[in-house]
């Protein structure tokens, strides 16, 4: 079977190129040129670990192709994944709908009458209506052209996606016809083989699933960060507290890290539009926005946390920031705390020399390059005569750092540990003053 896959972005390719996986014949589309000549040379133009090989072998098995061309995207494909950008408004949680809407249109133009029923695929994560504003658009542009509309969320995460995409805790499915539930059982075949549960719901509920599932989690992760504050005014221990909680089968141990609070392209964006939603809809969710409050305030306050204990100044000090991904295993810098705390500490006359294994050149392009800011592909060479090391994003390599050669390199023997990398008594016994997130 031949599926389309409009929109070569982190969701569109990775699931293209996971279905090709898996056996289905895939074409990729993308209005942007430059991607798809990247593609067809067999480059990826994201980080994710493993999608290269994933590519090469889905283009030695003839199962991929990509194009800038719909409608030779499109032909023969009885399934159609619509994975564009929603950006955000960033005032409001507002999400921009128009690339999905115009894929919408374009596909209603590209539906011959000869054509069979196409099943059209919201992957990206959209609002709630979404879907009934997308058959609405197709009708109008196409009053005989055969379809069914589904939404499909996806749940990968970057750094993890393909795993998270072959093995999935559940798959989404929103439908209103038995013929687009069928196309879907279908596309999932292999899924339900290996017993992944498929939820089939109506398409309002799927669209609202993924903003509750992101928000949860959010949630999750800025409960345990308040939760750490308090561990420090109480001289407890966060790591101890997490874990006996995690343990609770109710609860899970998964998204009990504290750290610098969430970033990344999802999480700050869904619980925004999240709220959004239920402001529209006259429904309060006063859960979700003291979540958005606490997560914002989070990044500026690390930032306080690093000044206080650089004896209350960091102007014309310099500060070595070890991370700069929003997470680990990834390049994305969207909505990164250690980027909130760079421009926070720039703010306040510092001086910096930064390092990440992936993230420098998209934060090159973000803080951009001047007298105030070094950028070093080796994190010894970041620390070299720095007043303070700041570790802001969990890249496994931090917690084999070499600490003796660290302490030659610094002109002050500081680290802030914001992401709890290090073990405190081996720190502290060679000398260093270490101050991690929960604890004394
Ligand atoms: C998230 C969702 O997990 C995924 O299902 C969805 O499809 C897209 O959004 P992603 O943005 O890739 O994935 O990152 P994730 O691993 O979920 O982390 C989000 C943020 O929370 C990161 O900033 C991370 O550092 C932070 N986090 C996560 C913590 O601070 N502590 C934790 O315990 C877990």
């Amino acid at each position: 079977m031949k599926i389309a896959v409009i929109g070569s972005g982190y969701v569109g390719l990775v699931s293209g190129i996971c279905f090709a996986e898996i056996g289905f014949e895939v074409s990729c589309i993308d209005v942007d040129a430059n991607k798809i000549n990247l593609l067809n040379q067999g480059s990826i133009p994201i980080y994710e670990p493993g999608l290269k090989a994933l590519l090469a072998r889905a283009v030695k098995n003839k199962k991929i192709s990509f194009t800038t061309n719909l409608s030779e995207g499109l032909s023969k494909s009885a399934i159609i994944l619509i994975a564009v950008g929603t950006p955000q408004n960033e005032n409001n949680g507002n999400i921009d709908l128009s690339y999905i809407y115009s894929a919408a249109k374009d596909i209603a133009l590209n539906i011959s009458d000869q054509e069979c029923h196409k099943i059209i695929v919201t992957k990206s994560t959209v609002t709630v209506g979404t879907g009934q504003q997308i058959k609405r658009i197709i009708k109008e542009v196409n009053p005989s052209a055969k379809f069914s509309v589904v939404s499909n969320p996806e749940f990968l995460r970057e750094g993890s996606a393909i795993e998270d995409f072959m093995n999935p805790d559940r798959i989404v499915v929103g439908t209103e016809d038995i013929i687009a539930k069928e196309a879907m059982t279908m596309l999932y075949s292999s899924f339900l083989a290996k017993q992944i549960p498929v939820i089939f719901t109506d398409i309002a509920t799927a669209e609202l699933i993924k903003y509750a599932a992101n928000s949860f989690l959010a949630t999750k992760v800025a409960f345990i960060n308040e939760m750490a504050d308090l561990c420090e005014k109480i001289n407890g221990n966060i790591k101890d507290l997490s874990l006996a909680t995690g343990l609770d089968s109710r609860i899970g141990s998964k998204f009990l890290n504290p750290g610098p609070g969430f970033g990344g392209s999802c999480f700050p964006k869904d619980i925004l539009a999240l709220s959004h939603i239920a402001k529209e809809n006259n429904s309060q969710l006063a859960i979700v926005d003291a979540v958005i409050s606490s997560n914002n305030n989070r990044k500026t306050r690390m930032a306080e946390k690093i000044v206080s204990v650089c004896e209350g100044s960091v102007t014309d000090k310099t500060i070595t920031i070890l991370g700069l991904a929003f997470k680990a295993n990834t390049d994305d810098i969207r909505y990164s705390p250690a980027i909130v705390i760079a421009k926070e500490l720039l703010k306040k006359g510092a001086k910096l020399r930064l390092y990440d294994q992936e993230a420098v050149a998209n934060t090159k392009k973000e803080l951009g390059e001047n007298s105030q800011i070094s950028y070093f592909s080796d994190p010894y060479e970041a620390a070299q005569s720095s007043h303070a090391l700041i570790i802001a994003t969990e890249w496994k390599e931090f917690h084999n750092l070499d600490l003796k050669v660290l302490k030659n390199n610094l002109s002050d023997p500081l680290i802030v540990d914001l992401r709890n990398m290090l073990n405190p008594e081996k720190v502290r016994s060679l000398g260093f003053r270490y101050f991690f997130i929960g604890g004394k």
